[in-house]
Parts: structure tokens; sequence; C-alpha cells
């Protein structure tokens, strides 16, 4: 215990272009929390610490943001069910992408009239057992989806995804959903006479993106798909303006209020004074910087004589936990039990077999020659998009295992 709190004292944030003053108000004080659980616990590693204050504090953040908008939880971020469990304390609804976020919603006693069923592939029983339970929101973005709707969920609530530039995001959800404005009004327009209730429009301006203006055409479009409906005398009511909101990585993102504020002025451009109820929908923005995941250096290695980057094998990689460090996307701000002396250029993988499972190579990390086998490497922010994605037993490693406090 005494070695592992030295080590916290002694600990260093390496890789990050920002500057140690910064540090402690991005991370705050759940940071300490999350290390004095970790000092106490010890658990396994890898592993996952939540941190629930951070997540509340986020939530009422961005309610006083966007105080008029309805926020769905996209509960694929982190599906823990503390995590569920108090933002529906707080007033959230969710976003679930099939029946086992629904399932864990339900679990947890929370309306079925709270969810809004939100991938645009389902199940058409999946859609079925949603409808028959009381699920009364659904998206889609093809006819072939809205047809499963009019068939196994009619009169339901509909809305319509369109597609949206995926551009200053880093993790781009590109061209797989959502449709053109014009489609989008189409379909909306037979949902109305396949018997379905036409609610509105949603779109996703791409994950962890880092340029608020990216909302502006999103909403421009949106807008032309509201006034086209209202001209063919079908009126919608809700605009869906998705995820999006970043957590803090390496880099600087600017701070809420200017997403609020490009959004607002969008709205206020493009409907006037008829705007649309509003419906954010953020994973990564409510739970990224709640979480810290801890990995254990296993093996450090140069591959040759001369070479002068070293591996870094850890028990966490790409298939238990990082899965959004591929292709260079996310850039955690990763934390070493060393303070001082040299740091050299690293290569980063995990532990398993397979030659994908390199955490990064070509992003620039640079880590201690102290570095050890068994010594601990933190990563922060690592609250969304990890434990959800963790192979079940790839190469034959458990889950990450995710404590929430
Ligand atoms: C439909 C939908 N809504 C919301 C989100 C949450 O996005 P983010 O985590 O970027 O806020 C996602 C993420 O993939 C999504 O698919």
């Amino acid at each position: 215990m005494i070695r592992e709190q030295r080590e916290i004292l002694r600990t260093e944030l390496v890789g990050s272009p920002l500057s140690d003053p910064e540090i402690p108000a991005i991370a705050g004080a759940g940071m300490e929390r999350i290390d004095r659980f970790l000092a106490e616990r010890r658990p396994p590693t890898p592993c996952l610490v939540i941190d629930l204050d951070i997540v509340r504090a986020r939530y009422e953040t961005l309610r006083a943001h966007f105080p008029k908008a309805e926020i769905f939880y996209a509960v694929k971020a982190n599906p823990a069910q503390e995590v569920i469990a108090t933002l529906a304390e707080l007033g959230a609804s969710f976003d679930v992408a099939s029946e086992g976020e629904r399932l864990r919603c339900r679990d947890l006693r929370i309306s079925e009239k709270r969810l809004s069923f939100g991938n645009t592939v389902k199940r058409e029983n999946e859609i079925a057992q949603a409808y028959a339970e009381g699920v009364a929101l659904f998206a889609f973005d093809s006819p072939g989806e809205l047809e499963k709707l009019a068939r196994s969920a009619p009169g339901a609530s509909v809305y319509c995804r369109i597609l949206a530039e995926g551009k200053g995001a880093e993790w781009p959800l590109s061209r797989k959903f959502g449709c053109t404005p014009d489609l989008a009004v189409d379909l909306l327009q037979k949902a109305r006479t396949l018997g379905l209730r036409p609610a509105g429009v949603s779109f996703h301006v791409g994950s962890q993106q880092t340029e608020p203006l990216r909302w502006r055409p999103a909403i421009e479009n949106a807008a032309k798909v509201f006034q086209a409906c209202a001209q063919a005398g079908l009126p919608l009511e809700r605009l869906n303006v998705g995820g999006g909101l970043p957590a803090q990585y390496r880099l600087p993102i600017p701070p809420l209020a200017d997403y609020a504020t490009a959004i607002d002025d969008a709205l206020r451009e493009c409907f006037g004074s008829s705007r649309p109820r509003l419906i954010v929908e953020p994973g990564r923005y409510l739970v990224g910087d709640a979480g810290m995941l801890r990995s254990t250096v296993l093996l450090i290695s140069r591959k040759s004589h001369h070479a002068h980057r070293r591996w870094i094998y850890l028990d966490a990689g790409l298939y238990n936990g990082l899965p959004e460090t591929w292709g260079k996307r996310i850039h955690y701000r990763i934390r070493t039990p060393h303070q001082g002396g040299t740091s050299e250029s690293v290569i980063l993988a995990g532990p398993t077999c397979d030659s994908m499972d390199v955490i990064y190579q070509k992003a620039e990390y640079t880590l201690p020659l102290d570095l050890a086998i068994g010594d601990r490497l933190d990563f922060l922010s690592a609250g969304a998009y990890t434990a959800s994605c963790a192979a079940v037993e790839f190469n034959g490693f458990p889950p990450i295992q995710t404590y929430c406090i």
C-alpha cells in the first residue's frame, strides 16, 4: 500500500501536449478518488474504474448548457449498470442499440417510455418485443427498416437519420448510417402512409468531434427536411443532434459552451422561431473523462541491439479495452509511476498473439526509461468505448472488469 501511494505521488503524465497545471483541472478530484480506490483495493489488471461523481457532474454541466434539450445517454459508450442507474436518477433518457441494452435499462426499472431504439439496423423480433413492452421511439434510415417498423411497431414514433460528414471527428461514423435529406423526406411521408408517426430527424457528426461548427451543415440539412415535410402537410417535431461531444484526450478540445453556442446559433438561423424539440444523445462526453483504465507492463524489449524504440507490451490492448487506439484514432493521456529522468519513444502493444494488437506505433508516445516489467500504466479519460467494446475471450483473455465508485 505504501509503495502504491508513493507511486501515486510520483506519477507522471506522458505524451500530453497539455501543460502540467492544466492536467489536474481536467482530471479533477475524480482521479484522486480513483487512485485511492486502486491503492486500497488493488484489483487485477487490466481494469476500468469509473468515478460516478464525474458522470453526475458531466450530466449537470450538459443540462446547464442545453437547458431545453432532452438528454438521451447512448448506453453503448459504457453500459455499466451503475452508470445507467446514476444517469436515470438524474432524469436522463436512454438511446439503446439492441435488445441487450434495452433489457439492461428495463432491469433497472427504467420506463420504456424513456428509451429510444436508435440503431437503424434492428432485428424485427427485437422491434416487436420493444414495442410490446412500451418503447415508443425508433430510428430508421431506409425503406426496409421502415417496413419492419410498420409491421412490428404499428403506430410507433419514428425518426429518420440523415447522413452527416464525419470531418473534424477523431472517430468518424462515416457513411454507414443515414440517408440523404431528399430520401428522408420521402421516407418520412411513407412512414405516415404506413401508419407510423413521423417524429423528426436525427444525425451524428462523428464521435469525438473536435469542431463545434460541424453541427451547422447537418442542422441545415435537417431544416430542409423539416421544411419539405411541412410543405407536404407533415409537421415534424423533434431534432436529434446526436452524440459527438468530446472527452479530454491528448489534444486540447473546445469547451462545451462552444458546442452549445454553435448548435444554438445554427438552430436559430435554420429554424427561426419554429424550433423543434431538441434531443442530444451523448455517450463519450458523459463517461469518457470519468474513467481510468489501469494496465500492467508485461514485457519491454528491443528488436535488435541497435533499435532505438522499445516495445512495451501491456496486459491491455486492442481486444481488451483499447479498441479506439486502432488507426491512430484516440490518443489517450498515459500515466506511469515514474517521474523525471529520460524518456524515449516507444511502441505500445497489447498481450494477444495477433499482430493487429498494437496500441500506438505511428502515434508518437515517449515513456520513461525507468519503466519496468510489472509497472502500472494508466490510460486516462478511458471511460467510453473501452470495457463495452472488449472481446469476450480472444486468446483466452477475459473481458476487462469495470469498477464504479
Ligand atoms: C445513434 C448514436 N447516438 C449517439 C451516439 C453517441 O456518440 P458519442 O459517444 O460520440 O457521443 C452513438 C455512437 O456511436 C450513436 O451511434
